[in-house]
C-alpha cells in the first residue's frame, strides 16, 4: 500500500547526532568460524532506546552515530506494510491508545511516537541504514514473514546492501520456518526467552543462524552448543558492564543493548581477549 507523500514523510528532528558517512561494515560468515570474532558485536536495541525515542528513526541515527555493528527494530503488519513498533498496544511508545492491529496505517502514522518522530515504516529504516550497518528484524506482530521477505529482497535490488547484513527473529519460531520456507538464504535468528528441550536439534530443524539469548536465562553450556554447531550466540538485553564482562568471558558473539555508545566504549576500554 502506497501512502501520499505528506504521511510518509517524517519529522525531523534536530539530531545532534552525526551519521557516518563510511561504509564499512562487519558482515558475519553464514557459518560461524572456529575461531570468532575480536570483539562482541554491538546491536542497538530497538535501535538504541536509550538514547532516543525506541524503534524511531531518531533512534536509527543515534544507533549510526555510535557506530553499532547491528541495529534491532521490532515490526508489525498493518495494512500491507511493516511498521517499526515494540509493543501490542501504542500506549507507551506514543501518544495513542490501544492495540496496534486495531489501527489503520494511516492513523498510526499521525501518532507521536516521541520528539514528534513517527512510527516508521520498516522501508524507511533500510533506507536511511543505507547498508551502513546490519539490521536485525524481529517479526514481532503476527504475519510479518513474507512481507519481510519481500522488504529484504527489494533491499538487495539495490547497491548498498549484502544479504547478509539482514537477520530476521522471532519468537514465533512459526514465522521463522516461514521465512526459511520462501527463501532459504536470508539469515533468521532464534529468539528464546527460555530454552527449549534439545536446543541443538531445535535449532538445526529450524535452519537458523543466530540464537539470541536472554541476558537474564542464559548459561555457558547453552552458548557451547551453538557455537560449536556453527551458529552465532548474541544475549540480550545488556546495559551493565557487568553483565557484558560476565558474556564475554562465555564468549558472547553479539550484545543488544539499550545504549550501544557506553558498551562499544567499554568493549574498547577492557579489550578482552577472547579465547575462541
Ligand atoms: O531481539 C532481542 C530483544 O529485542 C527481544 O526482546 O522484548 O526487546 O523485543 P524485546
Ligand atoms: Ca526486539
Amino acid at each position: 500500500m502506497k501512502l501520499p507523500a505528506s504521511i510518509r514523510s517524517w519529522a525531523s528532528w534536530p539530531s545532534t547526532a552525526t551519521v557516518p558517512t563510511g561504509y564499512d561494515p562487519i558482515v558475519l560468515s553464514a557459518r560461524r568460524p572456529t575461531v570468532g570474532l575480536p570483539r562482541p558485536l554491538v546491536i542497538g536495541h530497538r535501535a538504541a532506546r536509550g538514547l532516543a525515542p525506541e524503534n524511531t528513526l531518531l533512534a536509527v541515527r543515534e544507533a549510526l552515530a555510535a557506530g553499532v555493528d547491528m541495529i534491532e527494530i521490532d515490526v508489525w503488519h498493518i495494512d500491507g506494510e511493516l511498521v517499526v513498533m515494540h509493543d501490542q498496544r501504542v500506549d507507551r511508545t506514543t501518544n495513542g491508545v490501544g492495540y496496534v492491529q486495531d489501527f489503520s496505517l494511516h492513523d498510526l502514522r499521525m501518532l507521536d511516537a516521541g520528539y514528534g518522530q513517527r512510527v516508521p515504516l520498516l522501508e524507511e529504516v533500510i533506507e536511511l541504514v543505507d547498508g551502513r550497518c546490519s539490521i536485525n528484524i524481529e517479526l514481532k506482530g503476527p504475519d510479518c514473514a513474507d512481507a519481510a521477505v519481500e522488504a529484504v529482497n527489494a533491499a538487495l535490488r539495490t547497491a548498498r546492501w549484502q544479504r547478509e547484513q539482514f537477520l530476521l527473529s522471532s519468537f514465533d519460531h512459526e514465522q521463522l520456518a516461514r521465512v526459511r520456507q520462501l527463501d532459504q538464504y536470508i539469515r533468521t535468528g532464534l529468539l528464546l526467552a527460555g530454552v527449549p528441550y534439545d536446543l541443538a536439534s531445535y535449532a538445526q530443524q529450524l535452519g537458523v543462524s543466530s540464537v539470541h539469548f536472554s541476558v537474564d536465562l542464559v548459561r555457558p553450556e547453552w552458548i557451547a552448543t551453538v557455537q560449536g554447531l556453527g551458529l552465532w550466540a548474541f544475549a540480550y538485553t545488556v546495559n551493565d558492564h557487568c553483565d557484558l564482562a560476565w558474556l564475554q568471558s562465555m564468549n558472547i558473539d553479539g550484545v543488544f543493548a539499550d545504549y550501544p555508545d557506553d558498551i562499544l566504549a567499554q568493549l574498547a576500554a577492557t579489550a578482552v581477549p577472547r579465547v575462541a
